[in-house]
């Protein structure tokens, strides 16, 4: 049997060999099929792209039937158990673990990039006190485009170098400064001596010691939450990464509308809703009445459902299990019981179970957050720090792949037929 796909039009009769690569055909192919000259060609027609591949991809593989996410290859569960978040966002951007001196470079150079120039500071005290920390989060990145102009360079492969280590190592440090900002505290400046993730505590948490102590617990909690978040193939952030990318901006500009994206409820917002959510509900006796709720379509449960699992996240289970190594630290959180409730019900519940709707990384990973003292507003830019990594690696990809070019969809008109202007006077 060949690989080929052999349709008929039946508006002229015709057949067509498609060719069929990967599990796929090329949607150009299509454009041969034509009812005669003046016809454009057919074309696909994927809103929200439920079952159009955009790209080739070496970075993230999920098979969401099985609950399978590995980065370049290696299971997200060994990642989580054995690596570290730098070592990972190293794996994901160039595409194996590094060696031993590989990874002392690379956390030398990330250490050394912490640091904010001074007038982001600047930037960041035109917010009201009260902004949300992604909003702030997300301009400054795009300001970031203003600062190193020589990011524009983006085919030059020591600038695309330099941008990476500036992203990866200042990400925390804009989160911190933003972090900083809304409660009216100081800005901590990073601490060399310090992890990756220690660090990052340090900058948030820091109050008048002199030096910060990093709870070990909390640090490698922290730490593996970035694992997890660090890249998830062609989401809806990533994809705007990849879009912006394809006009050939700076890589701060595309990620500030990655960062927007991510921002939104449906994707790295969702964190910050299920504590909503659960904060709504109050009390496991009002559970019945929610799910009825959300069952009558009035409302969605956050922190459920996905694109591409269609069984339970693999990142969910792995951020419960470290959930109870936080919660000894902190004390659990008390919203917990609801979610475990919760939970419980949904998948016993056909209504979940027949839309094959399971906790996703979303929905577990804010009681996190909440119990080691970040506040709901800071969840999502949590989420960015993370997956900064991963929209680099996606974007160079992007950047360095021939079968790439700006990105721009077709579309089926459905407006207004060809009519003459009407002059004001004449309008009824
Ligand atoms: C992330 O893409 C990624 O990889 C994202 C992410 C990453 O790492 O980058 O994994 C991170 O964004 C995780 C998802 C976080 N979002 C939420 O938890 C928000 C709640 N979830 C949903 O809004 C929804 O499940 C999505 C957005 C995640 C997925 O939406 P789809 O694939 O477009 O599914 P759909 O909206 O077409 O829903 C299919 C059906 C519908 O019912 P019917 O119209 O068939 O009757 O399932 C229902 C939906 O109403 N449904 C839900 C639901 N999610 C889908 N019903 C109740 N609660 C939900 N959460």
């Amino acid at each position: 049997m060949a690989d080929t796909l052999t349709v008929t039009d039946n508006r002229t009769g015709k057949q067509y060999e498609l060719p069929i690569k990967d599990g796929a055909i090329r949607a150009m192919d299509l454009k041969q099929i034509k009812t005669g000259p003046e016809d454009f060609g057919l074309m696909t027609y994927d809103p929200a792209f439920m079952n159009t591949a955009s790209c080739r991809s070496t970075i993230a593989y999920i098979d969401g039937d099985k609950g399978i996410l590995e980065y370049r290859g290696y299971p997200i569960e060994q990642l989580a158990e054995g690596s570290s978040y730098l070592e990972t966002a190293y794996l994901i951007i160039f595409g194996e673990l590094p060696t031993k001196a590989q990874l002392e470079g690379w956390t030398t150079e990330i250490t050394a990039h912490r640091l904010l120039h001074e007038n982001i500071k600047k930037v960041m005290e035109g917010f009201q006190y009260d902004a949300h920390p992604m909003g702030v989060f997300l301009a400054t990145v795009g300001a970031f485009s203003t600062f190193y102009p020589d990011a524009k360079q983006i085919f030059e492969e020591t600038s695309r170098l330099k941008q990476v280590h500036r992203l990866v190592a200042k990400v925390p440090t804009i989160a911190a400064y933003a972090f900083r900002h809304s409660i009216g505290r100081p800005y901590v400046y990073p601490d060399d001596d310090l992890s990756f993730t220690g660090n990052f505590l340090s900058m948030l948490f820091k109050r008048t010691e002199l030096k910060y102590k990093v709870n070990p617990v909390l640090e490698r909690a922290l730490d593996v939450l970035f694992i997890l978040h660090a890249d998830h193939e062609q989401n809806c952030s990533t994809s705007a990464m990849r879009t912006i990318g394809s006009s050939h901006v700076d890589p701060y500009s595309a990620m500030a509308g990655a960062a927007a994206a991510l921002y939104g409820p449906l994707h790295g917002g969702a964190n910050e809703a299920v504590l909503r959510m659960l904060q709504e509900i109050g009390a496991i006796s009002n559970i019945p009445a929610f799910i009825k709720k959300v069952k009558a379509g009035e409302g969605r449960l956050m922190g459920f459902g996905h694109r591409i699992y269609k069984s339970y996240d693999p990142r969910a289970k792995i951020i419960k299990r470290t959930a109870d190594q936080v919660f000894d630290v902190t004390g659990k959180n008390p919203l917990l019981d609801i979610a475990l409730e919760l939970e419980r019900i949904a998948l016993e519940d056909d209504y979940f179970i027949s839309r094959k709707l399971y906790p996703n990384v979303d929905f577990y990973s804010g009681l996190i957050y909440q119990a080691m003292g970040f506040p709901m507003t800071m969840f999502p830019v949590l989420f960015a720090i993370a997956r900064t990594s991963g929209w680099i690696a996606q974007w160079e990809e992007m950047l360095l792949d021939p079968d790439q070019k700006i990105t721009r969809p077709r579309q089926i008109y459905t407006g207004a037929k060809r009519r003459d202007y009407v002059a004001l006077n004449k309008r009824g």
